[in-house]
């Protein structure tokens, strides 16, 4: 290759190179692997190596400077770079939004503002005739947490790049920023059709062409470290016995403030564009505008970016990255929220440090000191004790949080937690809640060691700690098991059928320390809900109203939920009758413990179709010292019993008659019929005998349709039965 052709050559490189540096760094795209690029990078290496005199300053071979530096130029900035003030709550916004409206009303007609053309609403507010109407809308960008730096380019070429400092006078760390990818050495020329789509007109192109060429443009925006940078770089450092850095805002400072560019290189730094200043001649209509033509001259935005027509979609905004910021490779702590007509900003002006134009909209803290008020065990799948610390709700991280996990007495010990403690709690995005640290200063005196249990919360049998472990155990292998299939028997549709609670949902409640017994589905509130997984604010409302709604029982269901052995829904309703006829005056489960406490044995037995096991079971469940607490319990809890229904025991030509189903019904679920024959005094058996009355067969009956006609059964069809009970 002669000089001719190689200079060629490293011009198309350059371009080549800074091409896909757009795409993998601005655009978040690929076309060619990272290998080929850095042969690229290699061949523009050698070649510049060759004929220094082809080396530019927006070479990517000058990102890395090897040459360390003594110390930092100072740098002024013009304009300054400002603050912003924060809002903490909707409430703030609004305060904000009312103070701006105030303002733009009071624009006088004569003010000439650029930009009153292309926003009727702007122009008929600033007009001042309109004062009731006036309409503002926003351009809503994350807050970065990172470090702010300001990047002058004069010529379309990156000439130098500064820290914040105090706004005013910066340092000088160009050397270090070129080491950044997505900061561009060389401005990127827009074509006139990108240009027209983000709605600069012909003249505004030609401009913005003229500044690039032959101007200087300043960019403002934010230099950052990526979370899975910082986890790499401290994985890296712990192994090699190096010092960790403490977040990404503090490795990005560290390497932006680095001497030596070469370790600045090393850390991989981003950088983000929230403003451009000094390009006043083009006259931009919005600050989405903007930023849009920020990406167009090869910085890198955020797609996050939103244009918000008013504050409900601001706060619509702000509500999901606060809930979703994990998502985001990079530290967030807010949304930036800035009013997006430009014409408003010098109107709005500036006061003391900040804007009035913008705001920071904070996401709520992660870390929030709440109380500690007592400590509850939860049994898991494998009989494991955990400890759930029960605290004063609070908000962190944007969740109300009333529980929170303890994990095991080692790190109750660690953290030196006792009840009545002034805790730290700490949520991030959508991690766990936990305690991160205990205020002891904070004591009075009238705080109290956390015990372990000697026998288990949920059935009673001794806890044992298996030498060499952490971990409490109870000894009953069945424990969680049983407690699950009792909790989901009372939940659901035969018995108490509460709405939204299915056996998936009880577990979670089981799992979290919620519930322990059937009594405590009743002491739930939004609270407890609200930070569990898959629960949302409306689904938790949702929940606790279903359960509020069936706090009044129907005697037979609240018979057959308590799950006594033996006791189906026949018997169940047997029950229910036999007591209702004992004692017509039942209003409160006192009244029902003293009712089946003074039935003998021998009185179960003479009901019909309760034999001697079914009757000494029953009789033994209310003669049950936890049984009975559990039922006082529930009185406790707001559990109202409701007299049988006066249906139930008419006599009609259903009374007495034992009806199987068998087949898939249409018109009718097998709940409803089965209610339906109850109402009528009819019976419901499971299997077919001489002593069934009538077989009710669906579409694909089973074996019990054949079994009935063996044994002469009256069989009849859903049509029949509908009749019958019509
Ligand atoms: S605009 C006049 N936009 O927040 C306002 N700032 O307190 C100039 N920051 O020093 C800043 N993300 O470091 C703006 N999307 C964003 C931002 C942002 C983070 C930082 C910036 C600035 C501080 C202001």
């Amino acid at each position: 290759m002669n000089k001719q052709e190689s200079k060629n050559r490293v011009e198309k490189l350059k371009k080549e190179i800074n091409h896909h540096r757009y795409l993998y760094h601005v655009m978040d795209r690929q076309e060619i692997s990272e290998g080929a690029l850095d042969s690229l990078k290699n061949e523009l290496f050698k070649l510049e190596q060759e004929y220094p005199e082809f080396i530019t300053a927006d070479s990517p071979t000058q990102r890395v400077e090897g040459r360390p530096l003594d110390k930092f130029k100072k740098i002024a900035h013009e304009p300054a770079m400002l603050s912003l003030f924060d809002a903490f709550s909707a409430q703030d916004m609004k305060d904000w939004e009312s103070r701006a409206k105030k303002i733009k009303s009071q624009i006088p007609t004569s003010l000439k503002l650029r930009g009153a053309s292309i926003n009727p609403n702007f122009a008929k507010a600033a007009s001042g005739k309109q004062k009731s109407q006036v309409i503002l809308d926003y351009y809503c960008e994350l807050k970065f947490d990172g470090l702010a730096m300001s990047l002058n380019y004069v010529n379309g070429i990156f000439t130098q790049g500064a820290t914040r400092g105090d706004g005013k006078v910066g340092e000088d760390v160009t050397n270090n920023l070129k080491t950044i990818e997505s900061i561009p050495l060389r401005l990127r020329i827009p074509s006139e059709a990108e240009l027209k789509n983000i709605g600069l007109d012909s003249d505004q192109a030609n401009k913005l062409l003229n500044i690039i060429e032959n101007g200087g443009i300043i960019i403002r925006g934010e230099a950052l470290m990526a979370k899975k940078i910082f986890n790499e770089l401290n994985k890296k450092y712990k192994k090699a016995g190096k010092k960790v850095l403490a977040n990404p805002r503090n490795g990005a400072a560290g390497s932006i403030r680095q001497l030596d560019s070469k370790i600045t290189a090393e850390r991989k730094l981003d950088f983000y564009v929230y403003g451009i200043a000094g390009a006043d001649d083009l006259r931009l209509q919005t600050h989405e505008q903007e930023i849009k033509l920020a990406k167009l001259l090869g910085l890198k935005i955020l797609e996050s970016n939103k244009y918000c027509r008013n504050l409900d979609e601001v706060n619509k905004f702000h509500a999901y990255w606060e809930k979703n910021r994990k998502k985001l490779s990079m530290e967030v702590d807010g949304v930036v929220v800035k009013v997006n007509n430009l014409a408003l900003w010098p109107v709005l002006g500036i006061v003391g440090k900040g804007p009035r134009y913008a705001i920071a909209y904070k996401f709520a803290a992660e870390q929030v000191a709440t109380a500690l008020k007592g400590v509850v065990w939860q049994i898991g799948r494998t009989g494991t004790l955990t400890p759930i610390g029960v605290l004063k709700p609070v908000r962190v991280g944007g969740v109300t949080v009333s529980h929170v996990t303890l994990h095991n007495m080692d790190e109750i010990n660690r953290l030196g937690l006792k009840i009545g403690d002034t805790v730290i709690v700490e949520r991030a995005g959508d991690v766990i809640p936990k305690v991160a640290q205990v205020l002891p200063k904070m004591r009075s005196g009238s705080e109290q060691k956390i015990l372990i249990p000697k026998n288990c919360p949920i059935c009673g049998s001794q806890v044992e700690r298996i030498p060499g472990e952490v971990v409490l155990r109870c000894t009953n292998k069945d424990c969680y098991a049983v407690t699950l299939r009792r909790l989901s028997h009372w939940t659901s549709k035969a018995a108490m059928d509460i709405e939204g609670l299915g056996s998936k949902v009880v577990e979670q409640l089981v799992k979290a320390g919620l519930v322990s017994d059937i009594a405590d589905f009743y002491s739930l509130s939004e609270y407890d809900l609200k930070p569990l997984e898959r629960f949302a604010d409306k689904s938790a409302e949702n929940l606790i109203k279903a359960i509020a709604a069936k706090k009044e029982l129907d005697l037979a269901r609240f018979i057959y939920g308590l799950g006594i052995r033996h006791v189906g829904e026949e018997t169940a309703l047997l029950l229910a009758e036999r007591i209702t006829n004992y004692e017509l005056r039942i209003t409160n489960l006192f009244d029902i413990i003293k009712i089946f406490q003074s039935i003998r044995l021998e009185q179960l037995e003479e009901i019909e179709d309760i034999g001697p096991i079914v009757a000494k079971s029953i009789y033994d469940w209310w003669h049950n010292e936890k049984n009975i607490k559990l039922l006082r319990k529930l009185e406790k809890n707001g559990i109202i019993i409701k007299r049988q229904t006066a249906n139930s025991m008419q006599q009609s030509d259903f009374t007495g008659k034992v009806f199987v189903l068998t087949g898939a019904l249409n018109g009718l679920t097998r709940n409803e019929a089965k209610a339906k024959i109850r109402e009528l005094g009819g019976k419901i058996a499971s299997s077919v005998s001489k002593n069934t009355d009538f077989v009710v067969a669906g579409e694909n009956p089973g074996s019990k349709f054949n079994k009935a006609k063996d044994l002469g059964v009256n069989v009849v069809s859903e049509d029949d039965f509908s009749k019958m009970i019509e």
